[in-house]
């Protein structure tokens, strides 16, 4: 058990906290709801306050019993979490029955933050394999994407959610919207671990005083078949990263999140067994500026959910979904 009030917190841009470490719950297509639920109820029971949420993983109905277990066996009480959910590609144009669908299933009364999981509406159902392709599916549109993020906004009016986070954008996308938003992004979710460090976003979402949230912090090695590659690095087999974890006694997930903490990135990992450990690396000691440094050095361009999956009639590659050229490719209004 980690006691959460020794966790330390990230603040957020309208000065509220947010603990700086997350409990992850997609089951990335192999863990039942049911696992990862139990999961959700050991975490609250050692200390986790943050849980990272969505529509789309099928398990927020599961997840919302041990939260109402805990909160009617005394063990938490519902202003002492922070819970997160995201509204699936299907559901950008009502975001509203999303979010009452989300609070309704996850027992909570009203989300801490709604995310738009992904920034087009292009839907892929859940197990579905690399090559498969939705035929309606649409590049970028920053009309449509303003609307999706106004429908959140109404819902901030309501009381419903307290803060907004935008999730897989680009800083293309980021600039093309932004002064467009009555309320700013409180955070950012996307992915990065040692191999993906995403530098260039991280500093830009600093300077925006948006919260970066990092998911998939160790390398994911049980992500969904269509999300492996054979040529794919293996973060937490990095020997500079197994040499520091040896020398702090550890495994090398927890230098993994340490390493984000040490960057300003909030770690959202999903764990089965290891989840205890992974709290209390919030409150052992730091890594070094030495450390840190050597950790940098690992940065191999190495995306893992490269989104194939999410590409419309038309588009070359997934390379297409991530604006490499510094240009939103394939914008229809920008
Ligand atoms: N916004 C988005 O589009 C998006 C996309 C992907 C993911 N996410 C979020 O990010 C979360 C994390 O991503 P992820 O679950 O794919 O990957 P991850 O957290 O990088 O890796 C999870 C895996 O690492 C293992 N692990 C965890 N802690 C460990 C430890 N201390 N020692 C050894 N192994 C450990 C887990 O195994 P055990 O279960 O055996 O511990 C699990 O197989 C997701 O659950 C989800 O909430 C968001």
């Amino acid at each position: 058990m980690t006691d959460p009030k020794k966790v330390p917190f990230f603040t957020l841009n309208d000065g509220s906290k947010i603990p700086c470490l997350g409990m992850g719950t997609f089951g990335s297509d192999r863990c039942s709801a049911e696992e990862v639920a139990a999961a959700v109820a050991g975490g609250l029971r050692c200390g986790y306050r943050l849980f990272d949420c969505a529509a789309c993983y099928g398990n927020e109905a599961q997840i919302g019993a041990e939260f109402r277990k805990a909160f009617d066996e005394g063990i938490v009480k519902r202003e002492d979490l922070f819970i997160m959910s995201k509204v699936w590609n299907d559901m950008h144009r009502n975001v509203a029955a999303s979010c009452k669908k989300s609070i309704e299933d996850l027992q909570c009364d009203y989300l801490d933050m709604l995310f738009i999981h992904w920034p087009f509406p292009n839907y892929h159902a859940p197990f579905c394999d690399v090559d498969s392709r939705n035929p309606d599916s649409k590049p970028f549109s920053v009309e449509e994407f303003v609307d999706t993020y106004r429908q959140i906004e109404e819902l901030v009016d309501q009381g419903l959610v307290k803060h907004i986070g935008i999730s897989n954008m680009t800083i293309p996308k980021l600039d093309a919207v932004l002064g467009k938003l009555r309320i700013k992004p409180a955070a950012c979710e996307s992915e990065m671990h040692p191999c993906f460090q995403e530098q260039e976003l991280l500093e830009y979402l600093n300077k925006q005083d948006i919260l970066s949230i990092g998911y998939m912090p160790l390398g994911s090695p049980r992500r969904p078949e269509r999300d492996i590659e054979p040529d794919d690095y293996v973060d937490m087999q990095m020997p500079e990263l197994k040499e520091i974890a040896a020398a702090h006694g550890v495994h090398p997930a927890i230098i993994c999140l340490k390493w984000a903490l040490g960057r300003g990135v909030l770690p959202i990992p999903f764990s089965m067994h290891n989840y205890e450990a992974n709290l209390e690396a919030t409150v052992t000691e730091k890594l070094t500026d030495e450390e840190m440094a050597v950790i940098a050095t690992l940065e191999r361009g190495n995306r893992l959910v490269k989104g194939h999956v999410f590409l419309w009639p038309g588009a070359k590659d997934w390379h297409d979904l991530w604006d490499e050229d510094g240009v939103i490719t394939s914008c229809t209004d920008c």
